[in-house]
């Protein structure tokens, strides 16, 4: 479903991102794990457009985005939600997912959203600023779920949010891998949360795969030594 070739991505001069390849199925969630700074960040805004790559290319169904604006990567099915989650404030939670929603249709959130994110239907009149982190989180992948995305990119969904959110996060992935024909790739440092989503676990130091392993064989103290500093 997604696939990305010889991937390079620079700042100025510098080379953050080292020539990376990697396949990603349809229905398979894969993870990425790495420390600060690593490149995560740098990876996922090269895949959805809102870094050029310097070189390398990136396919989604088949078809190649490479030279593709952020829009139309998103209209060929990529969908992103950021770290750091990117909602607008000012705007209510209603208001919040239709930004994902094309303009020319009609606006309603399918209830379908709002089954799988209870809490976004009780507050779909608050403004988006004045919900918790995890809310947040919740609303920034609700948002990109109506864009109907092949391939879902989640950059560290579990930064700065408590633990018994951490596994409604968790739960809402593995609902929305059950109900769609979906492929997710997840960044995170939290190896308790990868391992209850992914199917797959790749470790990026510097840039770089270091290691590569189906999360079924994963030796999470193997693991645990390349995230600690
Ligand atoms: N706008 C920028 N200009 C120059 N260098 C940058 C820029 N953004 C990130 N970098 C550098 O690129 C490298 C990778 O950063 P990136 O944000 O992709 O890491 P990350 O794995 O997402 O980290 P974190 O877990 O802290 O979010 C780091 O060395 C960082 O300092
Ligand atoms: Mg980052």
């Amino acid at each position: 479903m997604l696939d990305v070739s010889n991937l390079k991505v620079c700042y100025g001069q510098s080379e953050v991102i080292h020539g990376l390849d990697f396949s990603v199925k349809k229905n398979e969630t894969l993870a990425i794990m790495g420390r600060n700074g690593m490149g995560k960040t740098t990876l996922f805004k090269s895949l959805i457009g809102v870094l050029p790559s310097s070189d390398g290319v990136i396919s989604v169904d088949g078809v190649d985005v490479s030279d593709s604006e952020s829009y139309q990567r998103v209209e060929n099915g990529i969908a992103y939600v950021p770290q750091g989650r990117m909602i607008f404030p000012n705007l209510t939670v209603q208001e919040n997912i239709e930004t994902g929603m094309g303009v020319s249709k009609t606006k309603q959130v399918p209830d379908e959203i709002y089954a799988l994110f209870p809490v976004l239907q009780e507050m779909r009149h608050r403004k988006g600023g004045n919900l918790s982190g995890g809310q947040q989180q919740q609303l920034a992948i609700a948002r990109a779920l109506v864009t109907n995305p092949k391939v879902l990119l989640l950059d560290e969904p579990t930064e700065g949010i408590q633990p018994s959110i951490i596994k409604d996060i968790a739960n809402v992935l593995n609902e929305i891998k059950k109900i769609r024909d979906i492929t997710i790739i997840v960044s995170e440092q939290v190896l308790s949360f990868t391992m209850a989503v992914a199917d797959r676990i790749i470790v990026i130091d510097k840039g770089n795969f270091i290691h590569e392993g189906l999360r079924d064989d994963v030796d999470t103290e193997h693991i645990k030594k390349y995230l600690s500093v």
